[in-house]
């Protein structure tokens, strides 16, 4: 599945971006507040080789996507559904140090948003964000999410549909 936006593709990881997904994830400043960070090329191309077979909106699975340059197609990021429940979508989302400061995040969080509410009629979207993590909180913010309780350490933010697919004026 692929969706177009109007800089970006969002799709399917394939195993000749193991190098540019290596490259970014293992940089300090993406993999400084996250659970995961790969050791090698090979660490993740394993990573993708994963994702294989893993259909979207399979419960208790992640559902990883390329984030990509939508001319060049160059990979630039990714961004992980976790399917909760049937009812509730986690997420989380990278980009390569390079291109962030572009709104590319926030291009590819809005039409994930759109697929997560408009199109698999998902009722709660989540995200869980390390309490330093000020540019992702800014981000979640930005397409009105809202802060919630702490799980773990971590901070909790939260969208219910409702708000994402009938949006108030204020
Ligand atoms: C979280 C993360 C993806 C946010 O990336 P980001 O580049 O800050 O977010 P965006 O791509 O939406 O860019 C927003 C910025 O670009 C600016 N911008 C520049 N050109 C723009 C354009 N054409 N359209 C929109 N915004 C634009 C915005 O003004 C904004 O700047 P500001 O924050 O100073 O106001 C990034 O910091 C990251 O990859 N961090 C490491 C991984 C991580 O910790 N992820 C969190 C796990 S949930």
């Amino acid at each position: 599945m692929e969706i177009v936006t109007a800089r970006l593709r969002l799709d399917a990881l394939r195993d000749e971006d193991a190098e540019a997904l290596f490259a970014y994830r293992s940089d300090p400043a993406v993999s400084r507040f996250q659970g995961w960070k790969p050791a090698s090329i090979e660490d993740a191309a394993g990573f993708i080789a994963a994702q294989r077979g893993i259909a979207v909106d399979t419960p208790d699975t992640w559902w990883q996507r390329a984030i990509r340059l939508r001319d060049s197609g160059e990979l630039i990021g990714d961004l992980g559904l976790h399917f909760i429940d049937g009812r509730a979508v986690e997420f989380g989302i990278s980009l390569a140090p390079a291109h962030q400061r572009r709104g590319y995040a926030r291009e590819a969080l809005e039409v994930m948003l759109d697929f997560v509410f408009g199109g698999l009629r998902k009722q709660r979207v989540m995200a869980w964000v390390e309490p330093r993590n000020f540019m992702c909180m800014r981000l979640l913010e930005g397409v009105g999410m809202h802060r919630r309780d702490a799980k773990a350490g971590d901070v909790m933010f939260e969208l219910p549909a409702k708000e994402w697919l009938a949006p108030t004026d204020d």
